[in-house]
């Protein structure tokens, strides 16, 4: 199976509609996703990336059908991760003098991960390699964006980039292009993409960015490593990422908590009629960190202005959802953000300070030193909490 990207450049990667977690368990990929590698056939044929792993052999099979592999001159490794990377093995079994073009950090990593001593050829921004037919590859170095090998490629002519995962999403469709799918879906993809796995390099896109525009190469087409290819107007993929990548917010206050016997739910609840009573445009959406999704839970908080995190008091500490999305969201580095803690408690009710303490180190500006509640919330401290709510709102 193949889809005509542009001319003679094709798509020949694989569509995986049932993957539902990606890097193990640590990210929900609930609209599946697509390992895109591609082909292109001028005076000299070039492979972009292969598939994950556990497709090496279909994915050597159906290759095999568009092109004798003996004919492939060069292949170009935009990244050593394994999702890419790991059709690599099964291919060199039967080409294995073909060069692989790389960074320098792509070797260590592709040879980190498979042992192997291939043809490997190093390459650094502005490098060019000729493919004939008028065309150039042309090397552009990606580092962190988002692993040091990181690497996309630009084919002269065409004008595709391949950016490999900048700009991707975990999103299956069989379209391929992003004009032909819903707008909504693929909105949300992109940005769970760049919350989940982009933010914590934001310092380094917009300086990216600014390098590959002062390359002035026309873009044409994005053609990513996962999810769908920007043919409709790339550019709007690129200033989301500028937008996304200084300090992002919207007017949402996202209250995260988990609950034992109720009453820390019960405290949410009521902070958010307070931020209600004195902000009704503000949009508010709570989570059960236990019960919700992980990542969306993480992408709501890109999009939020201010985060409030609640826990019942556990031994002393949080619950383990708790303490997941906090350790997770120290590692994402979000900016530009506030947050309070609240939490219930039976008789010590170190949570709320405990949480207080995890948000300023994860960079979110703490603004109070929160809130908490003996046992079951009375009306008295439900009012605590309308109050606590019209007051956050202040900052
Ligand atoms: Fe899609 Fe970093 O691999």
């Amino acid at each position: 199976m193949h889809i005509k990207v542009k001319n003679n450049v094709d798509w020949v990667g694989k569509i995986d509609w049932q993957l539902k977690k990606f890097h193990g368990n640590e990210l929900s990929t609930n609209r599946g996703s697509s390992y895109n590698s591609y082909l292109i056939k001028e005076e000299k044929n070039v492979l972009i990336d292969t598939a994950w792993k556990p497709y090496a052999e279909e994915y050597v099979a159906n290759l095999k059908k568009e092109i004798d592999l003996e004919k492939i001159d060069f292949i170009v490794a935009n990244h050593g991760e394994i999702d890419h990377s790991g059709a690599l093995p099964e291919l060199m079994k039967q080409i294995p003098d073909t060069p692989i073009y790389c960074s320098a950090a792509g070797v260590k990593s592709i040879k980190g991960h498979y042992h192997q001593d291939w043809n490997f050829r190093v390459v650094k921004t502005g490098d060019r390699l000729d493919i004939g037919n008028g065309r150039e590859l042309v090397f552009i170095e990606m580092k962190m964006l988002h692993w040091p090998d990181s690497m996309a490629a630009y084919l002269t002519k065409d004008n595709i980039l391949f950016s490999n995962d900048a700009f991707g999403q975990h999103y299956a469709s069989e379209h391929m292009f992003n004009d032909l799918v819903d707008q909504g879906c693929l909105y949300e993809e992109a940005l769970k993409y760049y919350a989940n796995i982009i933010a914590p390099f934001s310092p380094l896109v917009e300086k990216k960015i600014d390098e590959l525009l002062a390359l002035n190469f026309q873009v044409d087409i994005i053609a990513t490593s996962h999810g769908v290819i920007w043919r409709d107007n790339p550019a709007q993929i690129i200033e989301k990422y500028l937008q996304w990548s200084k300090g992002y917010q919207e007017n949402q206050i996202t209250i995260l908590y988990d609950t034992m016997w109720d009453g820390t739910k019960r405290m949410a609840e009521t902070i958010t009629e307070g931020i209600k009573s004195r902000d009704n445009d503000v949009t508010i959406k709570l989570f059960n960190m236990a019960r919700h999704d992980k990542n969306d839970i993480i992408t709501e908080v890109f999009r939020s202005k201010m985060v409030l995190v609640g826990s019942p008091t556990v031994n002393r500490g949080v619950t383990t959802a708790t303490a997941g999305i906090l350790e997770e969201l120290e590692g994402l580095k979000f900016k530009n953000k506030k947050a309070a803690a609240f939490g219930c408690y039976g008789w010590s009710g170190e949570s709320a300070a405990r949480i207080g303490k995890l948000l300023e180190k994860a960079g979110f500006e703490v603004v109070n030193e929160g809130i908490r509640c003996m046992w079951n919330p009375d009306e008295e401290s439900l009012e605590m909490c309308r109050k606590f709510g019209m007051e956050v709102i202040t900052r």
